[in-house]
C-alpha cells in the first residue's frame, strides 16, 4: 500500500509582535476596555503577531513553505500540488496557491486554496493525503496562511484580542511506510451564524458586514463535543487507542478548548502542543503553526503518532491521525 507522509514542516510569524498589554493599550486609546488578566484567564493568549499592510497570506505562506521545503530536502521545483487553507486570502481570485505557487517559483503543478476556516489545514490535508496516496501528486505543499488582523472589528473587544497572523505549512510525499493514518471530516452549515464575515462583494462595493462575527459561548459548546468525536473517529479508523497518541496538536483557539478535549481524551496537557499563548488564534494557520514549534524545539519527533484537530466557522471540524 502507498502512504503519504510528512517530510518537513516549517512556520512563519510576521515580525510586529502585540502583547496583550501593548493590545490593551491600543484598545484603551479608542476607548475599548479589557484586560491582560481577562484575556489570559479566558483563553490563554498572551501575545500575537499581525502583519504590516501590503503583506498578504502569499508571502507568510511562502516563508513557511520555504522552510518546510528546506527541511524536507526539497526544492520548489519538487512541488506538484499546492493547497493552501486560508480564509483570508490575497484576492476573490485567483487563489492564493496560485500566487504563492509563482513567488515560490514552483509553477506548473496543480494549485487550489481550501476554505473550511479554522478547520482548513485538517481538510487541505486530507485532500493532499488523498491525491498523493492515488498518485496524483507526489511531493505536496500544504499551507495554513491567515492575515485575520484585517477583518478584525476593533471596536468589538469579544473578537479582536483573540486572534493573530501566521503561516505553517508541510511538505507530504509519497511513502512506502505509514504517515497519515485517518482522518475524519464534517461540516454543520446550519451553524454559519455563530462564527462568519458575513459581507461580499458585489458591483464593486462590499455589501454586508466585512468584519470577523462570533458567538463565543456557541462555538465554545459546539468546538468541545465535536473534537472528541471527530478524534474518537480517527482512533477507531486506524485500530488505536488514546493511549497510542503521543502528542495532540489542536487548533489553537483557547487553552480551556484544549484542556477540555485532553481531559477526554485522558492526556496530560504535556503531550499537547500548546502556541495559543505566544500567537493567538490564526485559523487555519494555528495547526501547522504549532506542529513546527513542536518539531523544532525538538519536542516532537519522527515516529511519533500524532492527532491534528479543528473547529471553525461553517460550522466545521476535523481531526487526523499521522505518524510524522
Ligand atoms: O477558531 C474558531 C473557534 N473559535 C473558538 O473556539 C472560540 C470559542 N469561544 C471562546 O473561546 C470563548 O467563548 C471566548 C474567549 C470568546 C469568550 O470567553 P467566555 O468565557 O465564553 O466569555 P463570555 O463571552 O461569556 O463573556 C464573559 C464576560 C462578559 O461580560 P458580562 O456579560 O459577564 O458582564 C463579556 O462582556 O466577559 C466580557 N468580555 C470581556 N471583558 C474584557 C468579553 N470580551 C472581553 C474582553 N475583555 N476582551
Amino acid at each position: 500500500m502507498k502512504y503519504s507522509r510528512i517530510t518537513g514542516t516549517g512556520s512563519y510569524l510576521p515580525p510586529r509582535r502585540l502583547t496583550n498589554a501593548d493590545l490593551v493599550a491600543e484598545l484603551a486609546a479608542k476607548g475599548v476596555e479589557t484586560s491582560d488578566e481577562w484575556i489570559v484567564e479566558r483563553t490563554g493568549i498572551r501575545a500575537r503577531h499581525f502583519a504590516a499592510d501590503g503583506v498578504f497570506s502569499s508571502d507568510l505562506g511562502l516563508e513557511a513553505a520555504k522552510k518546510a521545503l528546506e527541511a524536507a530536502g526539497r526544492t520548489a521545483k519538487d512541488v506538484d500540488l499546492i493547497i493552501v487553507a486560508t480564509s483570508t486570502p490575497d484576492m476573490v481570485f485567483p487563489s492564493t496557491a496560485c500566487i504563492l505557487q509563482n513567488k515560490l517559483g514552483a509553477n506548473g503543478g496543480a494549485a487550489f486554496d481550501v476554505q473550511a476556516v479554522c478547520s482548513g489545514f485538517v481538510y487541505a490535508l486530507t485532500v493532499a493525503d488523498a491525491m498523493v496516496k492515488t498518485g496524483a501528486a507526489k511531493c505536496a505543499l500544504v499551507v495554513g496562511a491567515e492575515i485575520f488582523s484585517r477583518i478584525l472589528d476593533f471596536n468589538d473587544r469579544t473578537t479582536c484580542v483573540l486572534f493573530g497572523d501566521g503561516a505553517g505549512a508541510v511538505v507530504l510525499e509519497a511513502s512506502d511506510t505509514p504517515g497519515i493514518l485517518s482522518s475524519d471530516l464534517h461540516a454543520d452549515g446550519k451553524h454559519v451564524g455563530i462564527l462568519c464575515v458575513p459581507g461580499h462583494v458585489s458591483g464593486g462595493a462590499i455589501l454586508g458586514d466585512p468584519l470577523l462575527k462570533m458567538d463565543g459561548q456557541a462555538v465554545f459548546k459546539l468546538a468541545v463535543g465535536l473534537l472528541e468525536s471527530a478524534a474518537r473517529a480517527t482512533l477507531t479508523k486506524a485500530n488505536l487507542t488514546e493511549a497510542d497518541i503521543d502528542w495532540l496538536v489542536p487548533h489553537q483557539a483557547n487553552i480551556r478548548i484544549m484542556q477540555s478535549t485532553a481531559r477526554k481524551l485522558k492526556l496530560s496537557m504535556d503531550k499537547v502542543v500548546v502556541t495559543v499563548d505566544q500567537h493567538g488564534n490564526t485559523s487555519a494557520a494555528s495547526i501547522p503553526l504549532a506542529l513546527d514549534a513542536g518539531v523544532r524545539s525538538g519536542q516532537v519527533k519522527p515516529g511519533q503518532t500524532l492527532l491534528l484537530e479543528g473547529v471553525g466557522g461553517g460550522f466545521t471540524w476535523g481531526a487526523l491521525l499521522l505518524i510524522l
